[in-house]
């Protein structure tokens, strides 16, 4: 397994570009499921993550292609409504093509995602959601099974917002007879970027991005050729580690709009944020001032963003109270920091709070899940030293070229094999 190795201490100051979103991509490419023919989609980033869906639309029997930063995806020759638990497995995400799959062969079967490192992760949304348009759900030996002749419109009421519910449903709708109503539902931008992309198939989808989305069911999806929206949270990634390493990073191609949580954050620790159209503008202030975050659906603060931001309140001046809201288990990275040195205690399983210390110190360290790999990094770009962290697989699945990136930020920085 692949480790990253860090010498840190240094500023990080220069441009990098922001590659597209993994969250949008993902249900991007399960859409194409209700397309009988071919469709492109441009500024896909080169992720772990996407081969796995690329994978599993062409076990589906989907032609797809991945060049340079387009993906094909012709599905057209689909002839398999079973997605296997040894590719859902690999990533909770492949739930996304089980609306898709009601939606247009009246029938999926889909291994129920098990939970993962931050939490239990359950689909009961999704499941109650696809009731409600008419399927019949049932699980057993570890699958969901849904059947629907035909999808009938409905309303739908999420008890919190759920963004790939709001995905599945949405999808699953575009091809009900009649209208639906998804109540509550998430209003993140990767769920404006896929209704955007079903009204390019024809879908006729109104409200994404507000918490009531209407959805009038059409016969048929055509082939388009749409554009994944830009990282938000890769973009939040190198502004944190520029604010923590009292750097000056110019951010390209990133949307300002769709890190606001983010950035009022660390104007509020003392870092200097100018925005123009397509760049970001990230001074770090010489100290850092803690700061209270609640992660919270969007446009709240993200919770996505929680583990890069710990490490950052890890030397600031005072003490940082992080409220977790959104799972329920998203502290691991924690005890990872306090071997570098910072003193965070968790009173609860929802709270930790983070006092700041004068300097983190390198150290041997373990990624456990996506975000808190970008943590880590994060912090070992902060502490003099060399720090290694181990399971960098789990950076992989959601980071294109992230030690390319941060070396052509000045970083010291590379991959041992
Ligand atoms: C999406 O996960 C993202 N993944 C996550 O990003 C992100 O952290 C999360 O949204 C929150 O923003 C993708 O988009 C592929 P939810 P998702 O359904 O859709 C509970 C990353 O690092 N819930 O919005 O699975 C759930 O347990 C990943 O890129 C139910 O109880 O999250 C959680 O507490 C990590 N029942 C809350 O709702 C359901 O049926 C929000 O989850 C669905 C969700």
């Amino acid at each position: 397994m692949d480790k990253i190795q860090i010498i840190g201490g240094r500023k990080l100051e220069g441009k990098v570009t922001i590659s597209g979103a993994k969250n949008a991509a993902l249900p991007l490419i399960a859409s194409a499921i209700l397309v009988d023919g071919t469709c492109e989609f441009h500024n896909v980033p080169h992720l772990m993550d996407i081969e796995s869906i690329k994978r599993l639309l062409e076990d589906l029997g989907a032609t797809c292609s991945l060049d340079e930063h387009v993906m094909t995806v012709d599905g057209s020759g689909i002839h398999k409504i079973e997605a296997e638990y040894d590719l859902v497995r690999k990533m909770r995400a492949s739930i996304l093509v089980l609306g898709p799959l009601v939606a247009r062969f009246g029938h999926a079967k889909v291994s129920m995602p098990g939970g993962c490192a931050i939490g239990a992760r359950p689909v009961n949304m999704h499941l109650s959601g696809l009731e409600a348009l008419g399927a019949d759900i049932h699980i057993d030996h570890g699958y969901i099974e849904a059947r629907a002749d035909k999808l009938t419109g409905s309303e739908i009421y999420f008890d919190n917002p759920t963004v790939t519910g709001t995905e599945n449903l949405m999808m699953a709708a575009v091809l009900a007879t009649g209208q639906t109503v998804l109540r509550n539902a998430a209003r993140e931008p990767e769920i404006i970027c896929l209704a955007d992309a079903l009204n390019e198939m024809g879908a006729r989808i109104s409200g994404a991005g507000s918490p009531i989305i209407t959805i009038d069911g059409v016969d048929k999806l055509l082939p388009a050729t749409v554009t994944v929206i830009p990282d938000r949270i890769e973009t939040g990634t190198f502004m944190v580690a520029a604010a923590a390493t009292q750097g000056d990073v110019c951010i390209l191609g990133g949307n300002p709009e769709h890190i606001g949580g983010v950035s009022s954050k660390l104007k509020a620790a003392g870092a200097r944020i100018d925005t123009q159209p397509g760049e970001i503008r990230v001074r770090g202030g010489e100290t850092v001032q803690s700061v209270d975050i609640q992660t919270l659906p969007y446009p709240g603060f993200p919770t996505d963003m929680q583990a890069q931001f710990m490490a950052l309140m890890s030397t600031a001046r005072g003490s940082s109270m992080i409220h977790e809201s959104i799972f329920e288990n998203r502290f691991i990275h924690a005890n990872e920091l306090m071997r570098m040195g910072a003193d965070i205690s968790l009173p609860k399983v929802n709270l930790a709070v983070v006092r700041g210390v004068p300097e983190l110190q390198a150290a041997p360290v373990m990624a456990s899940d996506l975000r808190a790999s970008a943590s880590l990094v994060i912090a070992g770009l902060m502490a003099k030293g060399t720090t290694v962290i181990s399971r960098v697989y789990h950076m992989d699945r959601g980071y294109e070229a992230m030690e390319d990136k941060f070396s052509a930020l000045g970083a010291n920085i590379r991959r041992i094999k």
